[in-house]
């Protein structure tokens, strides 16, 4: 079923039952390379799933429950489905009343990627997920709009270092300040195990170029323009959405992927953004931005090398 969280809604399964963890990537038309992240209801739920260690117990205790998933050893319990062959986990407990309520009924972890088809943009409301997996799913639950707005922030705690898979709502520095370490950004060796990290993801399908500055006028033809805050210089464009009215980040964050649906309803030619500062949670919008606007690759390009399953 599909569920809210603080960060966007999910499309859950019990994370103990391949066949149902199946389903979901059936669904969403997922390549099973991509690993799932493990939801818990409570953080002492931690070990049913993964083995934590002390900067693990550290990060849930200040953040948990809230927008950050952390990748740790797994349990051998844990699916290969969910994993996707590898020896690690991505496990959180989502801020969300309604889910933190399924999850507690329903007495397992949920594995759950974002309701969303593979490569589009996440879904914020339950509008969003009906329009777009509503005859696939047996049940949706309303949770009203998501909070967060963006998806969570993957930290994996494999190495000495901390690496920061994926910015998300919580920021790094807010992370370093409390493991009181410096968190590294992912190196070319990291990327196959973060498929959220594909060059292009989270894609609108009308193309979509990052402007260098805040908007003028608008180039040629019907161009849609996702703007930071109001801008009175903008003119021309076919269509403005304003993410926050004075550029408060966080606003900006919890309305950007909705604004991008609504844009990419309209059928326009382009579609161009203004950029935000790269601080908290905007190094996460900037992190979206990109790859929406990525250019898509050559088709098999992207995909990670054969990797050993267990
Ligand atoms: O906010 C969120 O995280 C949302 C809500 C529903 O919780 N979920 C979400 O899931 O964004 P999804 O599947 O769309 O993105 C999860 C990302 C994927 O890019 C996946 O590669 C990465 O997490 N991931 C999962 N397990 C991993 C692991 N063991 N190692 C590295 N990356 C992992
Ligand atoms: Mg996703």
């Amino acid at each position: 079923m599909a569920f809210p969280t603080e960060t966007v809604y999910g499309l859950g399964a019990d994370a103990f039952n391949a066949r149902a963890v199946a389903r979901v990537f059936e669904v969403k038309a997922r390549p099973s390379f991509d690993p799932l992240i493990v939801h818990l209801a409570e953080p002492g739920e931690i070990g049913r799933v993964a083995v934590p260690d002390a900067r693990a117990e550290t990060l849930a205790a200040r953040f948990w429950p809230g927008p950050l998933s952390l990748v740790l050893p797994r349990r051998p319990v844990v699916p290969d489905l969910v994993t996707a062959g590898l020896e690690t986990v991505a496990v959180r407990v989502p801020d969300h009343a309604a889910a933190r309520a399924l999850l507690r009924a329903a007495e397992t972890p949920v594995a759950a990627p974002s309701a969303n088809p593979f490569g589009y943009v996440s879904p914020t409301t339950v509008e969003h997920v009906i329009d777009q997996l509503g005859d696939r799913v047996d049940l949706v639950l309303d949770g009203g709009p998501c909070r967060v707005g963006l998806e969570s922030t993957i930290v994996s705690l494999l190495a000495d270092t901390p690496v920061l898979l994926r910015p998300g709502g919580v920021s790094r520095e807010d992370l370093e300040e409390v493991l009181g370490q410096r968190i590294a950004s992912p190196t070319r060796a990291d990327r196959p195990l973060a498929p959220g990290q594909l060059q292009r993801h989270y894609a609108t399908r009308t193309p979509l170029r990052i402007l260098p500055r805040e908007a003028g006028r608008a180039p040629e033809g019907r161009v849609g323009l996702l703007a930071l805050r109001d801008n009175p210089r903008a003119a021309g464009f076919a269509a403005v959405e304003v993410l926050s009215p004075d550029g408060q980040l966080g606003i900006a964050a919890s309305n950007l992927f909705a604004a991008l649906r609504r844009l990419d309803a309209l059928s326009l030619d382009l579609l161009v953004a203004e950029p935000c500062r790269e601080e908290g949670v905007g190094r996460a919008i900037m992190d979206r931005l990109r790859r929406c606007a990525a250019k898509p690759a050559a088709p098999g390009a992207e995909l990670p090398g054969p990797r050993g399953r267990r």
